[in-house]
């Protein structure tokens, strides 16, 4: 199965994939974890993605399509796999299509700015796994500490009130442009296209997940 995660930063993608990827046994990719890995690993890549992420703005659109189309030729994405944060732009999506990169659906997650906002604040996650949590709605068993390794859990350098909203106005440009262009896919028979209501609790926004690709 393919999917596509498509929504506003903090619609709760990775949250969501963490329980697609238990459910369907296919691998998330995250362009944004990828970015995030490479810097750590301070590679080319990742020094050129930095300053970019830092301020909230996209890494170019040659740069990702590069990334992703390397990572979906491993061998662990044949049976299918979960797009995160991917693509974000017009020219990404053409690029999968003229990579012959289909999909089975795209699943977009309704979250007003608003409630955005007040969720990123509270976010906290574990950088090697991806796994994501909030203090508040989604806690995890030990404060401060991932639930599986016990290792702790970091607040993201683009989580600032101001640079998420910055996050939130390129979203509106360059990425919701997507909505009608998988609608419109979708219309032509090429996917599915769902949209959930995202300001759910987590359980409530799985559940519905489940029984929309059962
Ligand atoms: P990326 O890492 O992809 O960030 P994003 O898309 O902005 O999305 P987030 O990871 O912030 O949010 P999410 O939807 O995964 O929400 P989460 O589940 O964590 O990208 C970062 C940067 O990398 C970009 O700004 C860009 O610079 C670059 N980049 C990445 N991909 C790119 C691309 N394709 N092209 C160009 N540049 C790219 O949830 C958020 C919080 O809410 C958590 O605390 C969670 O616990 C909580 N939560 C989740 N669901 C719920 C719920 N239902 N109720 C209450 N709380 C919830
Ligand atoms: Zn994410």
């Amino acid at each position: 199965m393919r999917i596509i995660l498509l929504g506003a930063p903090g619609a709760g993608k990775g949250t969501q994939a963490q329980f697609l990827m238990g459910k369907f046994g296919i691998p998330q990719i995250s362009t944004g974890d990828m970015l995030r890995a490479a810097i750590k690993a301070g590679t080319e890549l990742g020094l050129a993605a930095k300053k970019v992420m830092d301020e909230g703005k996209l890494v170019s659109d040659e740069l990702i399509i590069g990334l992703v189309k390397e990572r979906i030729a491993q061998p662990d994405c044949a049976k299918g796999f979960l797009l995160d944060g991917f693509p974000r732009t017009i020219p990404q999506a053409d690029a999968m299509k003229e990579n012959g990169i289909r999909v089975d659906h795209v699943i977009e997650f309704d979250v007003p700015d608003d409630v955005i906002v007040e969720r990123m604040g509270g976010r906290r996650v574990h950088p090697a796994s991806g796994r994501v949590y909030h203090v508040q709605y989604n806690p995890p068993k030990v404060e401060g500490k991932d639930d599986q390794t016990g290792e702790d859990l970091v607040i993201r350098d683009d989580d600032k009130e101001e640079t998420v909203r910055k996050r939130l106005a390129i979203y509106h440009e360059q990425t919701k442009p997507l909505v009608d262009y998988y609608r419109n896919e979708a219309g032509q028979g090429n996917c599915q296209y769902h949209k959930v209501d995202g300001t759910q609790p987590v359980e409530k926004v799985s559940q519905e997940l489940a029984s929309l690709l059962a």
